[in-house]
């Protein structure tokens, strides 16, 4: 595969193909989102989620990633990123954050998205619509030419003109034939760093990771569960998404049948 600076340029056989494991994903999170009410475990949808990559005919993602002992992640409340499912019951006022990936045809896609459960307050409606806002804002600037950076002072800025804050400790990243590939795609703009310029067929997952309260997060004693340090909640958006000279385009989107 061609290389640029370092980064993976996808033909446009490629890109097809992460397009439907793309659209993959966003199926099976628009089936977990269906599902999602006050009463059910979290692990239920680890369970729609296996049959799901069944159905589809591809293999979870994170399932055995360095380690990770589920297909899916499912973070509720102050839990960041990474959480377990598990016999928790999800409660009305919650929210409950999915983060799915596949392969398909060896390539990945990776998509998240926070959801309500029942009913929430205008609050927290508040913070899922300025993170997912934040990520569109990112996609904006996925243009060629553009420096990568400027997806982040994009999402940064949303997030920060709303007095949340953006997650620094977990970034975006490239995505194809592996899950993580360069470069890291951060929330934030790194102070120092030489622009990274966009080229066309670069394919990024681009995912804002916001706090009500403080960026800082700790893992607990699982390894991998991600919470917010001050225990606000956080929201978490993500899409797969490749560079083109006619724009950005989602990847992880469902194809009309
Ligand atoms: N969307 C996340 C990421 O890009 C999910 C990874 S979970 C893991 O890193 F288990 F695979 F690490
Ligand atoms: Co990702």
């Amino acid at each position: 595969m061609k290389k640029y600076r370092g980064i993976f340029i996808k033909n446009d056989a490629e890109v097809n193909i992460m397009r439907q494991a793309g659209g993959i994903v966003a199926a099976i999170l628009d089936e977990l989102e269906k599902a999602v009410r006050p009463g059910v475990t979290t692990m239920l949808f680890e369970e729609m989620a296996l049959q799901l990559c069944r159905e589809f005919d591809v293999k979870p993602a994170f399932k055995g990633y360095l380690g990770y002992p589920f297909a899916l992640c499912c973070s509720v409340n102050e839990e960041v990123v990474h959480g377990f499912p598990s016999q928790r019951l999800l409660e009305d006022g919650d929210i409950v954050s999915f983060d799915m990936g596949v392969i398909h045809r060896g390539f990945f896609g990776d998509s998240a998205r926070t959801v309500p459960v029942g009913e929430v307050s205008e609050e927290v409606k508040k913070l899922l619509r300025v993170t997912e806002e934040s990520l569109y804002a990112g996609i904006e600037q996925a243009k060629a030419e553009a420096n990568l950076y400027d997806i982040s002072l994009a999402v940064q800025k949303h997030v920060e003109d709303q007095g949340y804050s953006v997650v620094r400790r977990f970034v975006g990243h490239g995505i194809g034939r592996h899950l993580h590939e360069k470069p890291e795609v951060p929330n934030f703009v790194p102070k120092g760093a030489a622009p990274v310029v966009l080229k066309p067929g670069m394919t990024l997952a681009i995912e804002p990771m916001v706090t009500v309260g403080g960026p800082e997060v700790e893992i607990l004693s699982d390894k991998w569960t991600a919470v917010t340090k001050d225990r606000s909640l956080a929201a978490h958006f993500e899409h797969s998404v490749v560079i083109t000279s006619d724009g950005p385009k989602i990847l992880s989107q469902r194809l009309e049948a």
